[in-house]
């Protein structure tokens, strides 16, 4: 067993149920596998700030500042080197396929999720039989926008509800039929940070003979997640959370043979079998994913989320998920031990490390938090605190009680 390591009061209660009695005691993880100090010495900023909002954007890293630097130097010194950049952009590609357990080919470069998603839905036919889409309640507003746009193409959108923070698998039951083309499920909800259960949607979808989208981005960089193996169709997902990146890059995962199928309507040079045959009036496509790519890429973005993504892979996500789980249960406990209200599942095993406290003043708490130097993210009547993998367990509690006497402080 690693040094540090010892098991999470909820997982103890697990192995506790399956161990023959006397079950050992076992004591919360103070720490995770990895070395802590190391990590947190290539983060400048929490020199001086407690980050606790990676849900919304993660932190400046020594490797994804250098990668930024790299592209600036490159394009100083050589005033462009289409070659190079293009290179980096093809090894983002791979990374983030490595991060998912994907082959390379079968992921397009996007520039947002919502283009991601623009990018799918513009390439489904509405008009037959299967003109159903059937959206989770807990998707990003923006995917929720790119399924409604659809309608006026013939979809017709129905909600799956979100009660309490979370859903009941069961409403997918209900409401996935022999008319729905597809299934749009975000792996968690950027709201509560509840976590779905990916496969099982999957089994209900395919079993109706729908697709699964799936909007990964408040999980991924936080766990294993194996796409091919999860029974999505799609996976989407931008850089700038838990991965370590920066805006304007987003990647999307299509299930192999698949993506032939599409011919979205929604395209540009990059998704043409040559992009440099420059010819105007042949509208081929791509090969594999690759027929998703739209305009110039992201060049810039392409190096910083790469040096982002290895970073995390090289540390290990099996480590990171572990303690990112345990500092997200450190989260409720003690919000619930300086009685504040959790929004959303409290089940350590349907839930991303984001934790959601109700606060109707969120802004303002949120502001008044950044003066004492704790980062935390407002969203609706809710501050999140978002704990990741640089994160140290005082971080948490300083978070929590910053948290705890502002709201106290100004009655939010
Ligand atoms: C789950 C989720 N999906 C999508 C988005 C937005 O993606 P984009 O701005 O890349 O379109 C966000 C947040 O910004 C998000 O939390």
């Amino acid at each position: 067993m690693p040094q540090g390591w010892s098991c999470p009061r909820w997982a103890c209660l697990v192995l506790a149920s399956r161990l023959p009695s006397p079950a050992p005691i076992l004591s919360a993880m103070n720490a995770p596998s990895y070395d802590l100090d190391a990590v947190r010495r290539q983060i400048p900023i929490l020199g001086t700030h407690v980050a606790l909002n990676s849900c919304s954007q993660a932190p400046q890293c020594d490797v994804t500042r250098e990668a930024a630097e790299a592209y600036l130097e490159s394009w100083s010194r050589s005033g462009m080197d289409w070659d190079a950049w293009i290179g980096e952009t093809e090894a983002a590609r791979t990374e983030f396929a490595a991060l998912i357990g994907a082959d390379a080919r079968d992921v397009a470069v996007a520039t947002s999720v919502s283009q991601a998603t623009a990018s799918v839905a513009s390439g489904l036919d509405y008009a037959g039989t299967r003109s159903k889409v059937v959206a989770s309640g807990a998707e990003f507003p923006t995917v929720g926008h790119v399924w409604l746009a659809q309608e006026r193409f013939g979809a017709e959108v129905a909600w799956v509800p979100v009660r309490d923070g979370a859903i009941d698998l069961g409403e997918y039951d209900r409401l996935v039929d022999e008319r729905t083309l597809v299934v749009s499920a975000c792996r968690a909800y950027y709201q509560t940070g509840f976590k779905q259960d990916v496969a099982a949607i999957a089994d209900i979808a395919h079993d109706r003979g729908a697709l699964l989208f799936v909007d990964a981005y408040q999980t991924l960089g936080t766990e294993r997640f194996d796409a091919p193996g999860s029974g999505a169709d799609f996976v989407a997902s931008g850089n700038l959370k838990f991965l370590l990146g920066i805006p304007g890059i987003a990647f999307l995962w299509v299930r192999p043979g698949l993506a032939e199928t599409l011919h979205p309507a929604l395209t540009g040079w990059f998704g043409r079998v040559d992009p440099f045959a420059f010819d105007a009036q042949t509208l081929d496509w791509g090969d594999g994913a690759r027929r998703l790519d739209l305009g110039t890429p992201p060049i810039m973005e392409a190096y910083v989320a790469r040096a982002g993504m290895a970073w995390l892979r090289r540390i290990g996500l099996d480590a990171v998920g572990t303690w990112t789980a345990e500092l997200g249960r450190r989260c409720v406990e003690g919000a619930h031990a300086r009685g504040l209200t959790v929004l959303g599942p409290t089940d350590p095993a349907h839930r991303a490390p984001t934790t959601a406290i109700a606060c109707e003043e969120s802004h303002a708490v949120e502001r008044a938090l950044r003066a004492r130097g704790i980062i935390a993210s407002a969203r609706g009547p809710a501050i999140r605190l978002a704990p990741h993998f640089f994160n140290t367990v005082d971080d948490v509690e300083q978070g929590l009680d910053a948290l705890a006497e502002v709201m106290h402080a100004t009655h939010a």
